[in-house]
């Protein structure tokens, strides 16, 4: 607490970069429980984290769903280099209602930079012998091949419950990451507190074990009731930039 008030906003950064291990930490001012804006401040700095990493001939940026990564799309601006961007979901579908998908996510976030995008066309309840039989299929063999290409993911992180309850996941689903202590999520993927993996929901495209190859993982999340899911996943990946608010990295102070 008292770290925090004394410390300012930079520095709580800098402590939070060496606590967490990550790449990066930046911060918005305020706490995106409280105040709904504040997680367009979170948006609009990952949108400059994002711009100041892009190279200068082709980028393939990976996007998931979510509220905060709804965010990001909405601030999300045509680059001013006119470096080429091109956007695709990355993982296959979690659950998640229209707004909140990838896809939705991932065609705004082309929109508003005025660059292409491709999306996923996979159900998320379809038997095996129709799944292994779509990845086949040549229009989602090609988009699969460009979420490969990726060296940019963008991505939000949640709060275990929270996440499973949202995607109306089943009853056993519940029981088990009540069992296995789940605290966190992060695009399909459940951790307890010490970070390791409790539940995977199986899709296809960008898996976990790939991010510490990317070039560039912004991850994006705020609120001081995410301190606890960003600090568990941040122990299980620490090539990321995180992209948070002072809610979220004061109560993670606390946390260590
Ligand atoms: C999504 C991720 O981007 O954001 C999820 O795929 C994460 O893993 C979720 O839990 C968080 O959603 P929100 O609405 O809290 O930003």
């Amino acid at each position: 607490e008292i770290m925090g008030e004394l410390l300012g906003i930079s520095e709580v950064a800098r402590e939070l970069e060496e606590k967490l291990g990550v790449r990066q930490v930046v911060i918005v001012p305020g706490d995106s429980d409280e105040t709904f804006w504040v997680q367009r401040d979170i948006g609009r700095a990952a949108v400059t984290q994002l711009k100041a990493r892009l190279a200068p001939d082709d980028n393939v940026i990976a996007v998931t769903g979510g509220t905060t990564m709804a965010s990001v799309a909405a601030m999300m601006s045509p680059d001013k280099k006119e470096r080429p961007m091109h956007f695709v979901p990355a993982r296959g579908g979690l659950g998640e209602t229209l707004e909140l998908q990838a896809n939705t996510v991932c065609s705004r976030m082309a929109d508003r930079a005025h660059a292409d995008y491709h999306l996923l066309h996979i159900p998320d309840e379809v038997s095996q012998e129709t799944f292994d039989r779509m990845v086949e299929e040549p229009s989602i063999k090609n988009v699969l091949e460009m979420i490969r290409a990726a060296r940019i993911v963008v991505h939000g992180i949640g709060e275990a419950e929270t996440m499973a309850k949202r995607r109306h996941a089943s009853p056993e689903h519940l029981r088990m990451i009540e069992r296995h202590d789940a605290v966190a999520e992060a695009f399909g993927y459940y951790f307890n507190a010490e970070g390791e993996i409790v539940h995977r929901v199986k899709t296809v495209g960008i898996q976990l074990e790939e991010l510490d190859d990317m070039d560039t993982v912004i991850a994006v999340a705020g609120g001081k009731s995410k301190a606890q899911a960003i600090a568990a996943y941040a122990k299980h990946t620490s090539n990321i930039i995180l992209v948070t608010d002072e809610g979220a990295a004061k109560e993670l102070l606390t946390c260590y």
